[in-house]
């Protein structure tokens, strides 16, 4: 399902932090390093055994940050992120049975297309808004305008992963078909583990000036 509410601050936010976190230790400190760059909004990715307990802490800790699963790969994930109180789930393809169960559970889901083929199956379950992925070594802004084309008038908007970085950002943001970017890049697994906020913040600070030179 697509909800208009979290489709709307996504696209305000315009950039969303793709985080995997190591330690439980990292998650407030982060969260406070997004607040500070203003950027309040993260997508937690499955990839690591800390994700469902680090959704749940930034919840309860910091419930001003939208947060998002990422990586969810199956339907049992899906539901650990519906259950520690993810707004929305990311995948980078579409898995069917999670689709299924996303609309069942009723949350905002993004899977990951990279054809037209793909994005076919997306429309036939009512999804509009894809993670487009791996977007660089897809093909990139070229590829994304060429497959955009014939669905542009169903409303079908994409968030491009996968090799966005700040130099590249600007770009795909100017793109009609581009609601947000998101990357690692932000946070990087490194920053993260190594308690770098400064840089996360300032990472954060340079995309808001980025996105308001591109959107006001
Ligand atoms: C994802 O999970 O969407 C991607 O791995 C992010 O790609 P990046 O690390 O190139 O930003």
């Amino acid at each position: 399902m697509n909800s208009p509410q979290i489709y709307d601050k996504i696209h305000t936010l315009a950039v969303i932090p793709i985080l995997s976190i190591d330690s439980l230790d990292s998650v407030l400190p982060l969260a406070d390093a997004l607040i500070k760059g203003r950027l309040p909004i993260a997508e937690v990715t499955f990839r690591t055994s800390a994700a469902a307990e680090a959704i749940s802490l930034l919840n309860k800790e910091r419930p001003d940050i939208i947060v998002g699963a990422g990586t969810v790969l199956n339907v049992e994930d899906l539901r650990k992120a519906k259950d520690c109180g993810a707004q929305f789930a990311v995948s980078p393809g579409l898995n069917p049975d999670v689709v299924k169960e996303a609309i069942k559970i009723e949350m905002p889901f993004f899977p990951g297309v990279m054809t037209p083929s793909d994005i076919d199956r997306a429309l036939g379950f009512g999804l509009t808004l894809l993670k487009f992925f791996p977007a660089e070594a897809a093909g990139g802004i070229t590829m994304l305008k060429s497959i955009y084309a014939p669905y542009k008038h169903l409303g079908v908007k994409f968030v491009p992963t996968g090799g966005i970085n700040a130099a590249n950002m600007r770009d795909y943001l100017k793109l009609d078909a581009v609601l947000a970017v998101g990357g690692s890049w932000v946070a990087t697994r490194a920053d993260i583990s190594g308690g770098n906020w400064p840089n996360i913040a300032n990472n954060c600070l340079e995309i808001r000036e980025t996105v308001k030179s591109i959107r006001s």
